[in-house]
């Protein structure tokens, strides 16, 4: 089910890590993600290692480099630190999806390649988005092994225990942009990809006394894929979009929220294999009790004992919640989303989110905006 581009949906999403190995390891552990893929000397690959790592629909590559002429992962990291530099779009033809975007003002980053070997041949390409992160169309119709070309079984079989996360699939990518910015790229995904802008949060709509954003949310013709793109707004403080910015020091991904049928026992089972989210306080769930408009199916005894947020909607609503951010900087995290019937990203635990969020920036000495 394609639109007239040739969009699918998303595809994998490639990490660069100061150290693939241990990262993998986190992925497998905290996401319960199953390493079925590998590149690196032993498959002749001298300058990087990568570990593909899958789970239902989600495909992550773990990527590190290995000498000093790494630059392109060793630049990256050195200024953003761990974090996205590339997600992919499944495509029905990429040579079609990449000249469209090309005609309309994308910037390459790769013009389209055919990776063959003997399983066959998948195809790829890469425009640019934000500072420093590439945006790839994919498709692996005409192959039958791993991943892709380079890729193999991973050399050793490591046996990981962790609880069952029923994680699925990519909900939607979010990116932090510099003020301005916003509308540039919103302008992008639209002119080259035939996207979207289809909730648009205004000045004085989200924010707390202290820090404010503003976004807006591009979609695919067939919202397939959907990206919002946040930019700071003038608040009292230092704004936690500001905080990424300088942090990751550029624009990039700020989060990915990955879908579950059952965010119940799929963050009792993250928490167990270690994942810190974001807290909100009781007063949260009374606000909800309170509100009888839509009905939550889910116990609410539960959703408030494992902090899950929800946001009704007219159609429906959603539960939510945030990790704290995965690595060492305040920069990238991840959201766990379950939709009955809300197409939205949950405006209403904005609020809530953002005063928890400054409690964590206060902590980091990240707050004030005279630092
Ligand atoms: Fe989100």
């Amino acid at each position: 089910m394609s639109d007239s581009l040739g969009i699918r949906g998303y595809d994998y999403i490639e990490f660069y890590v100061g150290s693939a190995k241990m990262v993998a390891y986190w992925y497998a552990k905290a996401l319960n993600m199953e390493i079925t893929g590998y590149q690196g000397p032993e498959t002749g690959v001298r300058d990087r290692i990568s570990y593909y790592l899958s789970k239902n629909k989600l495909k992550f590559v773990i990527t590190s480099g290995l000498k000093p002429d790494s630059v392109e992962i060793l630049n990256f990291l050195n200024l953003h630190g761990d974090g996205i530099k590339r997600w992919a779009i499944e495509v029905d033809d990429v040579e079609k999806i990449y000249t469209h975007a090309m005609e309309k003002g994308a910037i390459s980053v790769r013009r389209p390649q055919h990776l063959k070997n003997a399983h066959g041949s998948v195809s790829e390409a890469a425009i640019r988005l934000f500072d420093d992160t590439e945006l790839v169309y994919i498709n692996r119709d005409n192959y039958g092994h791993i991943f892709k070309p380079g890729y193999d079984k991973p050399i050793q079989n490591i046996e990981i225990q962790a609880e069952e996360t029923g994680l699925m699939a990519v909900d939607h990518i979010v990116g932090n942009v510099r003020e301005n910015e916003m509308d540039r790229w919103a302008n992008y995904f639209n002119e080259t990809m035939n996207f979207q802008t289809f909730v648009d949060f205004q000045k004085g709509d989200i924010g707390t006394k202290y820090s404010a954003l503003l976004s807006k949310v591009v979609r695919s013709e067939k919202s397939t894929i959907k990206n919002p793109i946040n930019e700071p707004y003038e608040g009292m403080k230092k704004s936690q979009i500001e905080e990424y910015l300088e942090q990751y020091h550029g624009s990039g991904v700020q989060h990915v929220a990955i879908n579950t049928g059952d965010i119940i026992s799929t963050i009792a089972a993250l928490r167990k294999n270690g994942v810190e989210f974001l807290s909100v306080p009781d007063t949260y769930y009374d606000a909800l009790r309170d509100r009888k408009d839509i009905q939550i199916k889910e116990d609410m005894n539960e959703l408030q004992k494992l902090r899950i947020l929800c946001d009704k909607e007219s159609e429906g609503y959603l539960l939510q919640i945030f990790t704290k951010p995965i690595g060492d900087r305040p920069t990238f995290f991840f959201e766990i989303i379950q939709r009955a019937g809300a197409t939205g990203f949950g405006k209403g635990n904005f609020q809530a989110l953002f005063e928890s969020i400054e409690l964590d920036q206060e902590l980091r000495g990240n707050l004030d905006s005279n630092n």
